[in-house]
């Protein structure tokens, strides 16, 4: 794996986001190195510019090397991509005083000259970026999105045109393009909330665009909540929650409880916070962290309890690093006889991992698809 970046006189070194991590995984694509390439080929000048999507700082490190003032105003729904980004500034030696941080939620200015995008891999997250991108820009700023070429069909231009603006696609290079979009004026509203139920355990659930599983119940989400662990809990997290339903089912059936909700992802948290409000659940009781694992949760909170269903990919990356970092972080702040309770695909072998990290593990139930696991500090 490679630290290396170079586009035309751009060197950079760039790392993923923990530095530290189980995975031979890259920090950037060659879609980045595309749309740097047709920047510094336009001669494009440092005007106000928003960065979207960025994986780990790759777009906006390259353009701060250009020009160290380029006003850069950097949204991102991943908490990790945030501190990836940070972390390669600095591994850089570039100054931070040019960029403007923004979640997936956070007004966006309206003083833009130009919009860098790369194609997330959920499309209605995309398409409700575009239409926030709507209500800012003036008639004809210019949106660059890279991609893959295989990601580039007729219906994701289609994409483009109901949102935001007619759409072109340049040449490929090194297998991906350059997708060129001119915003016409209009502005599109925001979709409407759709508000789903679980009517087994009378919840009442909504996801913002970016959360995982959309307007529905994950299938392992489904057989966890149905072997949830039995005893006293005080202290629980739900480890990538979400939309929370995990928490949320906890907070029913240990109502002393105080659940500590954390994602990555800015929406998630955002949506299992509004889940526990609709659900009537005690202010008091509900904490909500957007964080990468456990790296910030407060000192004082010793969980007996973790519910955990990994994700098993990061942004178009498959892998399970982030589900070892999710047991370890598990064990380290783990009461002494505290639970880790987890699903997981049988054939991912999460066993594996708790046996060797927590010398023992059980399984609390299985079916063709997925396996419930238990270790205990
Ligand atoms: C398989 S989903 C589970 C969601 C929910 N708990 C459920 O069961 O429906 C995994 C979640 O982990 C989150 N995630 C990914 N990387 C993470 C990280 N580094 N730290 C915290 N959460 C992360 C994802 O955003 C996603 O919401």
């Amino acid at each position: 794996m490679t630290t290396q970046f170079s586009v035309a006189d751009i060197e950079l070194e760039l790392l993923r986001y923990p530095a530290e991590q189980q995975s031979n995984l890259q920090a950037w694509d060659a879609a980045d190195e595309h749309l740097l390439k047709e920047l510094i080929a336009t001669a494009q000048a440092p005007l106000p510019t928003a960065i979207i999507n960025d994986s780990f700082g790759a777009l906006s490190c390259g353009l701060s090397r250009l020009h160290h003032d380029w006003p850069l105003y950097i949204e991102t729904d991943a908490r990790t991509s945030q501190l990836g980004t940070q972390q390669n500034h600095s591994r850089n030696h570039l100054t931070m005083d040019n960029l403007h941080w923004l979640t997936s939620r956070d007004p966006l200015p309206n003083h833009l000259s130009l919009v860098l995008m790369k194609l997330p891999k959920n499309l209605s997250y995309f398409a409700h970026q575009l239409t926030r991108l709507s209500q800012v820009l003036t008639p004809g700023c210019r949106i660059l999105v890279a991609a893959k070429a295989k990601s580039i069909n007729r219906a994701l231009l289609d994409v483009f045109a109901q949102h935001l603006g007619p759409a072109t696609a340049s040449l490929a290079w090194k297998n991906t393009r350059v997708i060129s979009c001119i915003f016409d004026g209009k502005p599109r509203p925001q979709p409407k909330e759709i508000t789903w139920s679980i009517p087994e355990y009378q919840l009442k659930i909504s996801n913002l665009s970016n959360v995982f599983a959309g307007n529905k119940l994950d299938i392992g989400a489904r057989i966890m909540l149905a072997n949830l662990p039995q005893g006293e809990f005080s202290s629980i997290v739900d480890l990538g929650c979400g939309n929370g339903v995990l928490g949320l089912r906890a907070a029913q059936l240990f109502p002393k409880a105080d659940i500590h909700f954390i994602d990555d992802s800015d929406m998630a948290v955002a949506s299992a916070k509004a889940n526990w409000e609709r659900n009537h659940l005690p202010p008091a009781q509900g904490h909500f962290y957007w964080d990468d694992c456990l790296t910030h949760l407060p000192a004082d909170v010793q969980p007996d309890l973790v519910l955990c269903n990994p994700p098993f990919h990061q942004g178009e990356a498959i892998t399970d690093h982030i589900a070892w970092q999710m047991f370890l972080d598990a064990r380290r702040r783990l009461a002494p006889g505290g639970i880790l309770h987890v699903v997981g695909n049988r054939h991912l072998a999460y066993h594996v991992k708790l046996q060797r990290l927590f010398k023992n593990c059980t399984t609390v139930a299985s079916n063709g698809k997925f396996v419930i696991l238990q270790a205990k500090k």
